[in-house]
């Protein structure tokens, strides 16, 4: 009776454990749909963090040559396209802009980027990534829907352009209701949310650089379990046959 209890208990947790790991992402905003299995996306990405994000961001978890190593990147490729010219391969990525630099011109020092996935979700970094838009009344001529009075400037506008924020009111209570893209950039919007996708994939695996494989073993383990407990029951079958 209670190995049935446990056999079942088990198959309840063995269905319900990867639906929980899904549930816990921003439950409201809409998906990354980012995929740390396509290895071009990633390589993309970390070209895409590397010119765009490093200048102020670190992401001093993670050093050059597992990057390359994981992403299969060449080392001369590594060295011309993705470092900075005085660092080594075996270097953590470290940001070029000195900290105390940084916290001048913010008023914040840009967060190390590393485990930003881990802390936020890839939904909040897709949308944070498509969330500025045009505020005058700030410093830097932007706003972000997501974290509203960042001080982080639209480091993407010559790519995605500069989009206008339209408000609705409601109860005399302004919300936010859509962009429009009112000056374009040198991408179309497919190709900017291509863009955020890819780096937005770039930080998930930095997060957790180790992510694909844990995913491939959980899988294997879980079969064995089940394999395990079903060979369990039928010697605890057969142990007792005589007795009941
Ligand atoms: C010119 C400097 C600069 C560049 C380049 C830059 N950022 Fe930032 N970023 C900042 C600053 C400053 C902050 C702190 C913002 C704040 O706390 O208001 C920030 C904050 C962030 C945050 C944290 C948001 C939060 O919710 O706390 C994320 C995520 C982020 N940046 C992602 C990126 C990505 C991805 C890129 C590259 C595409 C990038 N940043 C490029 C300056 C920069």
């Amino acid at each position: 009776m209670l190995t049935k209890t446990f056999a079942r208990a088990l198959a309840a947790l063995a269905i319900a454990l990867p639906l929980l790991a899904q549930a816990n992402e921003g439950a409201s905003l809409p998906p990354a749909g980012n995929d740390i299995r396509n290895e071009a996306s990633l390589q993309r990405g970390a070209r895409n963090f590397m010119n765009y994000c490093s200048g102020c961001h670190s992401a001093k978890y993670i050093r050059y040559n597992r990057v390359a190593a994981d992403l299969h990147i060449g080392e001369s490729e590594l060295k011309q396209n993705l470092m900075f010219t005085s660092e080594k391969p075996a270097d953590t990525i470290a940001s070029a802009m000195p900290a105390a630099d940084a916290k001048k011109w913010f008023g914040v020092v840009p967060p190390d980027l590393s485990l930003i996935a881990r802390s936020r979700g890839t939904a909040y970094l897709s949308a944070f990534l498509h969330g500025f838009y045009r505020d005058p009344s700030r410093p830097t001529g932007v706003n972000n829907t997501m974290l509203p009075g960042t001080a982080m400037p639209h480091v993407l506008n010559a790519l995605q352009g500069v989009q206008t924020a339209v408000f609705k009111t409601e109860n005399g209570k302004s919300e936010f209701e859509k962009f429009e893209l009112t000056d374009k950039g040198s991408l179309t919007p497919a190709q900017y949310d291509d863009f955020v996708r890819d780096t937005v994939n770039f930080l998930d695996y930095v997060g957790e650089p180790v992510q694909a494989k844990r995913q491939d073993l959980g899988i294997w383990v879980t079969l064995f379990l089940m394999l395990f407990g079903a060979f369990s029951y039928l010697l605890y079958k057969d142990y007792w046959r005589d007795v009941h």
